[in-house]
């Protein structure tokens, strides 16, 4: 019989000594909170969840019904358990600090609630994302600075995939492993052991609607890829877009496959569209720990030093050897 994920974090817990099972213990809440989330993504319009909630986030995105209540979730389960100094969320302009009336603990818990939301009417593919940090040693009440270390840093990261079925996928730097929510038991069953991502790939993924505000570099990738046989690659190629970056992360984790949210003159006030604290970072802990790369263009992301909570970074990630190809390409001007 297959494994549930607490199990399987717990087998992996007791090989590390000096593990308390706090960490187990957080990862328990996390998976509370996905169960949750999945129950009312699933239910949808029947239980009035769908549309747009009337407000905007700290980055001028218009809320939907389902970003505040995924984020409530996300805190109401995760704040009570005493393994958390802080969190911090896409949906939240300042961190969260555990309410006095609970215990604190060690790490800090990032997170995009609803990832793909605008997706979320139309009954395709959502997801959430988060990430696991260390507060700084002696850190009682923890701070946005002490939450902007950068991806390297990371103690686990995962997402949650509400899709055909519900998935939880983890890496806590020892290789990616992905679990499948059997809804009748209520468990995420080890389904998807040590995944790990095809070097070369024949398939991209970009907002081709924004190619007129990319950079040189980027442009001349997919213009090669969209040539096909008859151009420099030799070789046809196909497109994936679905607007949600969890999607598309899970569908270059089981068949391989490049991500790009470039870096465009669209806004110039932001570097890129996603978010390096809950979006770029976990997403590049994963595809890293499952042999693929993750780059700016012109720098590791997780290496990336974090200057505030809610900043943007150009993404480009997924099979190796594609990745490698633009990243060679931003350095040849
Ligand atoms: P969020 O719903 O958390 O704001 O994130 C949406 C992100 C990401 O998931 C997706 O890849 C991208 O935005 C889609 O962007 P476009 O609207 O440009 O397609
Ligand atoms: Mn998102
Ligand atoms: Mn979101």
């Amino acid at each position: 019989m297959s494994k549930n994920l607490v199990q399987f974090i717990i087998e992996e817990q007791r090989a590390i000594a000096g593990a308390t099972g706090d960490f187990t213990g957080l990862l328990s809440d996390i998976v509370t909170a996905c169960k949750r989330i999945a129950h009312d993504v699933n239910k949808g319009a029947l239980i009035g969840v769908l549309g747009s909630a009337g407000s905007e986030n700290v980055q001028g995105e218009t809320q939907k019904k389902l970003d505040v209540i995924t984020n409530e979730i996300f805190i109401e389960s995760n704040q009570w358990g005493g393994h958390l100094a802080a969190m911090a969320s896409e949906e939240m302009e300042d961190v969260y600090p555990i309410p006095a009336r609970y215990p604190k603990g060690k790490y800090l818990l990032v997170f995009d609630p609803l990832d793909g939301s605008s997706n979320i009417d139309v009954n395709i593919s959502v997801g959430t994302i988060f990430s696991i940090l260390r507060a700084p040693e002696g850190v009682n009440n923890p701070k946005a600075e002490d939450f902007l270390q950068p991806g390297t840093k990371q103690v686990c990261a995962g997402y949650a995939l509400y899709g055909p079925a519900t998935m939880l996928v983890i890496t806590t730097g020892n290789g990616v492993n992905g679990f499948t929510l059997d809804r009748d038991i209520g468990e995420f069953m080890l389904s998807h052991p040590k995944m790990t991502i095809p070097e070369d790939t024949r398939e991209f993924a970009i907002n081709a609607s924004n190619e007129r505000f990319w950079e040189a570099p980027v442009q001349r990738y997919v213009r090669e890829c969209i040539a096909g046989k008859t151009g420099p690659r030799g070789e046809n190629f196909n497109m994936r877009w679905v607007a949600s970056m969890v999607a598309e992360v899970h569908r270059i984790l089981t068949r391989g496959g490049i991500f790009m949210y470039p870096r465009d003159t669209k806004d110039p006030k932001k570097a890129g569209k996603l978010r390096l604290m809950y979006e770029a970072n976990p997403m590049s802990f994963i595809v890293e720990q499952a042999g693929g790369m993750s780059s700016t263009g012109r720098e590791r992301i997780m290496e990336v030093q974090p200057s505030d909570l809610h900043q943007r970074v150009p993404v480009i990630l997924g099979s190796k050897n594609e990745v490698e190809r633009v990243v060679g390409y931003h350095l040849e001007g």
